[in-house]
């Protein structure tokens, strides 16, 4: 079918939440994308973070098809194979950085996104609060920040753009100043602060520009949180799977350990699956009957997920993201108009002196190159982690010859 005709269709017959490019992709290899009429895209954006391993990866692929062959999904009731292993793969990822051997374990519970990976956080937070704290319930969140668009995860977003036409909202979120430790430490000693449960935060807002937590400021963080008994949530929606380069999450760059992380996009690298992951005993808050989902670690999810995951760790994508990171920074510095970098490994932004991003999106498309923006003078760069500097020399002339002219 036609662009046209598939833009009439989505006009007529699918709500208008979104304001789609006008092109329609039919397939994909490692970073490059194809569209109906046969042209070819870097995509530098991979879904939105999610193809963590690049399009129609091999070994993903290969599971995804066996799997689906043997068994697509039962439901919750039943044991499956691979989802204990998947566990215990996320369990050692969100150790990794422990170096004494006496790590405590992580438990987790599979969803499909990372709203839901968030609504778990949230709900498990507040289960702690009932049974720990007295039943405090209220959970900071920082200004600016990305949780999802469910309605608990949207009150924690605070970004009052995206909820105003959605109130009332749940109660019991604050939203601080990031990197002020001053602002949330005033919340939480509030004559209500017995109320907070949690603070949830992203190591690096995605969504909202990419602005990163100061090293002092989360540190800090976790230092006020843990005197007081409170949980800190890490949201690894976007962060997560070595998207930051090193290590497997980005709390591990700061020497912190949060109490619950969620995650979701580049654990299925395309395949939708979300998780929800809690640290020793604050997983023993949930009991049966607490959370749940129908499709959730679905055995075709878990199948791509640990595949993932393997294809990960074989490829050396650690170190691959440092490196190629450190030259897709340093080649953005020197375009036109840009005024700042911010972000780290291959989740970058480019603070430009204009507020012309979005024409900048829309040339680099004409010009078969996918990138994004998440605001009017901000470019945000999530390339598959699989991308070298030969893509990024392929990039880099095009956003020149672009940038110089407006
Ligand atoms: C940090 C963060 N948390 C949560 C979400 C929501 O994830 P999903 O769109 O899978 O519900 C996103 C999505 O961009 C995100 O970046």
């Amino acid at each position: 079918m036609s662009l046209a005709d598939q833009q009439q269709l989505e006009q007529d017959y699918m709500l208008h939440t979104y304001r789609r490019k006008p092109v329609q992709f039919i397939s994909g290899s490692g970073m490059t994308l194809t569209d109906d009429e046969g042209s070819t895209y870097l995509d530098f954006i991979a879904g939105i973070g999610a193809v963590s391993m690049g399009h129609d990866h091999p070994a993903v692929t290969r599971a995804i098809q066996e799997q689906a062959a043997r068994l697509l999904h039962v439901g919750n009731y039943f044991y499956i194979e691979g989802r204990g292993e998947l566990a215990q793969k996320l369990s050692q990822l969100l150790n990794a950085a422990r170096s004494d051997g006496d790590a405590v374990p992580w438990r987790t519970f599979f969803a499909n996104s990372g709203a839901e990976a968030n609504e778990g956080a949230i709900k498990l937070a507040r289960r702690h609060g009932a049974l720990n704290l007295g039943g405090a319930h209220t959970i900071i969140s920082a200004k600016r920040s990305f949780h999802g668009r469910t309605l608990a995860s949207l009150a924690a977003t605070a970004q009052p753009s995206k909820q105003e036409a959605f109130k009332p909202l749940p109660a019991g979120f604050v939203h601080v100043e990031l990197n002020d430790i001053a602002a949330l430490v005033a919340e939480l000693e509030q004559p209500s602060a017995g109320a907070v449960c949690a603070v949830i935060l992203e190591c690096i807002q995605g969504e909202g520009g990419v602005n990163p937590c100061s090293l002092e400021y989360l540190q800090a963080v976790r230092t006020q949180t843990q005197d007081r008994n409170i949980l800190l949530i890490i949201d690894e929606v976007q962060t997560g799977f070595y998207r930051t380069g090193g290590q497997p999450f980005a709390f591990q760059h700061y020497g912190i350990m949060p109490d619950i992380v969620s995650l979701a996009k580049g654990l299925g690298n395309g395949m939708p699956i979300g998780a929800v992951s809690a640290r020793g005993e604050v997983g023993d808050c949930f009991e049966p009957g607490d959370h749940g989902s129908t499709f959730g670690g679905s055995a075709l999810a878990v199948a791509a997920a640990n595949a993932t995951i393997d294809a990960m760790t074989h490829q050396g994508i650690a170190q691959q993201v440092i490196e190629v990171g450190a030259y897709l920074q340093q080649e953005l510095e020197k375009l036109p108009l840009v005024t700042e970098i911010r972000g780290r490994g291959l989740m970058l932004a480019v603070e430009l002196s204009k507020p012309v991003a979005g024409q900048v999106v829309d040339a680099c498309l004409g010009q078969g190159l996918v990138i994004n923006n998440t605001g009017p003078s901000t470019l945000r760069f999530l390339p598959p982690l699989i991308c070298t500097t030969t893509e990024i020399d392929l990039m880099i002339p095009v956003l020149h010859d672009i940038l110089s002219v407006l």
